[in-house]
């Protein structure tokens, strides 16, 4: 075989050959690797770029062509990498050994590979090779390094590491680390990225980083750190400290250093005060949630003396949710004004507000879900450009009627699990503290569930140009016949499952996705223009059956339906047939969708496709049973009478003879 040839012959079958051929090939490869095991060449070859992986390799290939730039080995069964292994590969660039089981590395193997820039040994089992002290390298032109899942431990690192000067990306992740040496990163002074996640490290020396003058990624997320205190690492772009136990962070305080932080993840740890962050800084995504804020101060003391105090001009993201905040000051967030997205779900908030006095003119999306607010105000003007608002979840039962029309550019409202009810278009009889929900002219999803509205009155929603609207879970709901209107030329979607209802006034014919699941509808509302719904749910109501003008109204436009628990009845389905075969629409519970028959007085269910006559027939049957019987005694009646009569003339008429 001539090198590369087979591999080649391999990639063009993969294009232009059929099955069969490949097979011969395969044949002829397999007997060629049985005559010369060394010679398994059914890696894949592109140009300069050569795919050994997954092939149970136990030695590397050795008629691949000289000049190969990359070469993939992963996934396969390498233990032992040699000088006699990797010589004839001296110009790879790219060497990807990931998931081998590789426990030998001859030392200073990689010396002599001057063009070596990728370097992957992740999931192998280094820690062994480790234990003989001795380096691979020096790595002269390394530039990344995947070192993960090595079962490496602490100054393990050390023997790939000591001469790695061009060493930029660094993976340490998934190891046994439980302490970062002062010098660990010596010999790798140009690194930019450390993945350190998921280890032990319960300790990191003082300036361990500090030589790395271009450290701009540090990922120590899933470790056991505790406490991260005069935090200086002033180039450091972004550091993650997700899944650690951390209960303090906090940044040198007295310095006057520019900080380049942008990104700091500090979710999930037990953090109890909010850190002090650099005075001069750059940060624009702050997570903190999942940790145990009672407060937003630096440090516990009274509430008015927040961390508001602190610079946090460009901060964009702030995620505040599952702790156990009791209060947000407003002066928290006077230098904030840049804050675009602010998560406060799942704390402890009563009130919430926004004042003319701290306004906060860039907030896009805001959740308060989950709280325990039972009031909410936004001043005139405070949140202009606010699109996504999260209140379900609370104690919400009165609001400012006009509380949602002072956001000018509100797309998305969660208002359901609180006890809202809903004002009407006109004014009028007002239910007190109920929020008005027309003329909100940017408003498109309006979730409502949950919330025990007593009633939805006419025009509730006039003027706001809702796409979509829920109103599901609202049990014994009153909707006006006008409720909806006003929606004709936005609505598409509306869910009024689960919401008691016995019947729909409503007219609802320019939906296109309509839910009206667990209700107790007898049949199907009709519509007064000819309908536009494409899906529409019916399950758990109480339809017997489905009215001929229902079937034909509908089928026009439906394309799904589903059906399942209703008591249809088997013996007027005729229905069936004209949805699925005439108007080919899905039902998409279909398996599931029932009838019941009555057979010899006892009541069955079956699946609504197998009822054709059969039990209906049974039930004819005995129904004509029993008007044979009636018509048969009827008659007899008839000729007793007759004959009865007729005797008793004959009787008369003989007494008349006696008489006569
Ligand atoms: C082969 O190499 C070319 C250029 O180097 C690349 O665009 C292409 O995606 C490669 N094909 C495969 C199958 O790797
Ligand atoms: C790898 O080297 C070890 C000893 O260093 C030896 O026991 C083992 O057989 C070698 N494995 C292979 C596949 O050569
Ligand atoms: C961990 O950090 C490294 C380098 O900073 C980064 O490349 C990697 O995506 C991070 N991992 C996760 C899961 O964020
Ligand atoms: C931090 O690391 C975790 C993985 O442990 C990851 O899920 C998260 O996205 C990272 N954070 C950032 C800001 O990249
Ligand atoms: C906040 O920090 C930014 C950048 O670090 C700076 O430009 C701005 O003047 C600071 N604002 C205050 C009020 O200190
Ligand atoms: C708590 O922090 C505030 C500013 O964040 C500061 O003014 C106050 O002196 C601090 N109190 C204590 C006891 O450290
Ligand atoms: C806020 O945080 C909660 C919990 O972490 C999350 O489920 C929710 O999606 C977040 N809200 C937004 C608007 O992203
Ligand atoms: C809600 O809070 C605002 C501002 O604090 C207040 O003016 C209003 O009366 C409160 N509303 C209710 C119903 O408590």
């Amino acid at each position: 075989m001539v090198p590369g040839a087979a591999g080649e012959s391999c990639a063009s079958q993969h294009s232009t050959m059929g099955a069969r051929l490949w097979m011969i090939l395969a044949l002829m490869d397999a007997a060629a690797s049985s005559l010369h095991p060394q010679q398994l060449s059914r890696c894949r070859v592109n140009d300069t770029a050569v795919y050994c992986n997954g092939m149970n390799l136990e030695a590397v290939p050795d008629e691949l062509p000289p000049d190969v730039r990359k070469l993939d080995l992963s996934q396969n069964l390498l233990q032992n990498l040699t000088h006699g292994l990797l010589a004839a590969f001296a110009a790879v660039s790219h060497l990807n050994l990931r998931a081998n089981k590789i426990q030998f590395i001859q030392p200073h193997l990689f010396k002599d590979m001057t063009n070596l820039q990728e370097l992957d040994l992740s999931k192998n089992d280094l820690e062994a090779f480790a234990l003989q002290k001795s380096d691979v390298g020096p790595l002269t032109a390394v530039r990344r390094l995947d070192l993960s899942s090595n079962g490496l431990y602490t100054g393990m690192s050390d023997y790939f590491l000591r001469e790695a000067p061009a060493l930029t990306s660094l993976s340490l992740a998934s190891n046994s680390i439980t302490k970062i040496n002062k010098d660990t990163f010596a010999g790798s002074s140009a690194l930019r990225s450390i993945d350190l996640q998921n280890n032990v490290i319960l300790e990191i020396e003082e300036d361990a980083f500090d030589a790395l003058q271009d450290l701009s990624d540090l990922n120590l997320s899933t470790n056991s750190i505790t406490c991260i205190a005069d935090f200086n690492l002033h180039r450091l772009r972004s550091l993650n400290l997700s899944k650690n136990s951390l209960e303090l962070f906090e940044a040198e305080v007295e310095t006057d250093v520019e900080y380049q932080l942008r990104y700091l993840d500090l979710r999930e740890n037990k953090i109890h005060y909010f850190p002090v962050l650099p005075c001069r800084n750059r940060l624009i995504f702050l997570d903190l949630s999942r940790n145990r804020l009672m407060s937003v101060n630096t440090n516990g003391t009274a509430e008015e003396e927040a961390a508001g105090h602190q610079n946090l001009s460009e901060l964009l993201y702030l995620d505040l949710s599952h702790n156990q905040i009791h209060a947000l000051p407003a002066a928290f967030f006077q230098c904030m004004q840049k804050l675009e997205t602010l998560n406060v779900s799942s704390n402890c908030l009563r009130d919430f507000g926004v004042s003319g006095d701290v306004p906060m003119h860039s907030l896009r999306t805001l959740d308060l879900s989950f709280n325990k607010l039972r009031n909410v105000s936004f001043g005139e003007d405070t949140l202009r450009a606010l699109e996504s608002l999260y209140l379900q979840g609370n104690y919400l039962s009165r609001l400012d009627p006009d509380i949602f029309r002072r956001l000018p550019q509100i797309r998305e409202l969660h208002l359901q699990r609180n006890d809202l009810s809903v004002c009407a278009h006109e004014g009028g009889d007002e239910p007190p503290g109920c929020v008005s929900l027309s003329s909100i002219r940017t408003l498109n999803y309006l979730y409502y569930s949950k919330s025990s509205p007593a009633s939805v009155p006419a025009h509730a929603f006039r003027g706001s140009p809702l796409l979509l609207l829920d109103l599901s879970g609202n049990p014994s709901l009153q909707i006006d016949a006008l409720a909806f209107s006003g929606l004709e030329t936005s609505l598409t979607r509306l869910s009024l499952k689960e919401n008691d209802l016995r019947s729909l006034d409503a007219d609802l014919y320019f939906l296109t996705y309509l839910d009206l699941s667990f209700n107790k509808l007898t049949a199907v509302p009709l519509w007064n223009k000819e309908s536009s719904i494409e899906v529409l749910n019916l399950q758990g109501n109480s339809l017997v059956t489905l009215e001929e003008d229902t079937v034909s109204t509908l089928g026009q436009r439906l394309k799904t339906l589903y059906l399942s628990s209703n008591p249809f009845n088997c013996c007027s389905n005729s229905w069936l047939p004209a949805l699925v075969q005439e108007f080919k629409v899905d039902i998409a519970d279909i398996d599931a969708v029932t009838c019941a028959y009555e057979r010899d007085s006892e009541l069955g269910q079956i699946d609504i496709r197998g009822a054709s006559q059969e039990p209906c027939q049974t039930l004819n049957n005995s129904r004509l049973a029993v008007i044979v019987i009636v018509a048969t005694l009827l008659g007899l009646i008839v000729v007793v009478m007759l004959l009865l009569k007729l005797c008793h003339s004959k009787r008369c008429r003989l007494n008349d003879s006696f008489k006569a």
